[in-house]
């Protein structure tokens, strides 16, 4: 099996990597840092190959697939991406068009072209990495909770084709909470509720991929995070949406808070 891990270079995709390599797996990362990619191949036991890309450019997810198109891969995980924090009319626009070219138009682009390859072979897995932040509208962080929401729908509906199509590729979203990465500093949020270690996410996620689960739901409070919010009135989801963010200051830069609208 050979395997291509998005956002290779640490958090979940570098420990998706160790599991995918525990397992005998080949093994393609891709990232924009190649020291750390670098640092992780020395730990693998297993054939790696290192590809830099900045994902947030559209010619390079093409040229990220055509230089891997006769490769054989068995495994896409599209899990890089990133958060932008603070009230919308304050964030920066250009690292926020960043974020949807990163974690939406990347993973369109890359499940789409691989896509077709597996249905023509008829195998192959895709793990997209969604977050908890898609069963919700998320206030002071709402394009990173928007492009996961796309994340999850765009999965969910492909996997409904894929069924009625009988076919054998197998495609599965993983929603997780918070967990421990370089995700928080660079999104310069803390998160409130503790983070669990992304070894335990990767492989809980690893091996429900390959169960063929469609949605990964790591942990019972996401579980129940996650039937909450499809329960619970809007309004009501957005108060505890908003509440839980406002607890994720900015760790330098204070955010300001404006009147609070009622209707
Ligand atoms: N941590 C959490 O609490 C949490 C919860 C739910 C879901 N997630 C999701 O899990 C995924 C992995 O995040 P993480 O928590 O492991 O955070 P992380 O440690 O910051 O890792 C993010 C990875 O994405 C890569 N990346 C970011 N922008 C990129 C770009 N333009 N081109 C190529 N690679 C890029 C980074 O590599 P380079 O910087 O080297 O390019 C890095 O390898 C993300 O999609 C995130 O939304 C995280």
């Amino acid at each position: 099996m050979k395997a291509l891990i998005t956002g290779a270079s640490s958090g979940i995709g570098r420990d998706i990597a160790h599991v995918l390599g525990s397992m005998g797996c080949e093994l393609i990362l891709v990232a924009r840092r190649e020291e750390r990619m670098e640092e992780l191949k020395s730990k693998l036991p297993v054939q790696t190959q290192i590809i830099c890309a900045d994902l947030s450019s559209e010619r390079e997810c093409f040229s990220l697939y055509e230089q891997v198109r006769d490769e054989q891969i068995d495994i896409l995980v599209n899990n890089a991406g990133f958060g932008v924090f603070g009230a919308f009319d304050k964030t920066d626009l250009t690292e926020e068009l960043k974020l949807i070219d990163t974690n939406i138009r990347a993973v369109h682009i890359l499940t789409k072209l691989f896509l077709k390859d597996f249905c023509a072979r008829d195998s192959g897995y895709i793990l997209n990495v969604s977050s908890a932040s898609a069963f919700a509208p998320g206030p002071l962080m709402a394009a990173y909770y928007a492009s996961k929401a796309y994340v999850l729908h765009l999965t969910l509906a492909i996997w409904k084709e894929l069924q009625h199509q009988h076919s054998r590729v197998s495609i599965s979203v993983l929603c997780p909470g918070p967990v421990d990465t370089e995700f928080n500093r660079k999104a310069d949020v803390t998160f409130a509720p503790p983070s669990k270690p992304s070894y335990q996410i990767a492989n809980y996620a690893v091996r429900q991929m390959l169960a063929h689960k469609m949605l990964i739901v790591p942990g019972v409070s996401m579980k129940l995070a996650k039937f909450s919010a499809r329960l619970l009135p809007e309004r009501a989801i957005l108060a505890v949406s908003y509440h839980l963010q406002h607890r994720r200051q900015p760790k330098q830069t204070a955010f300001k808070e404006g009147p609070i609208r009622t209707s």
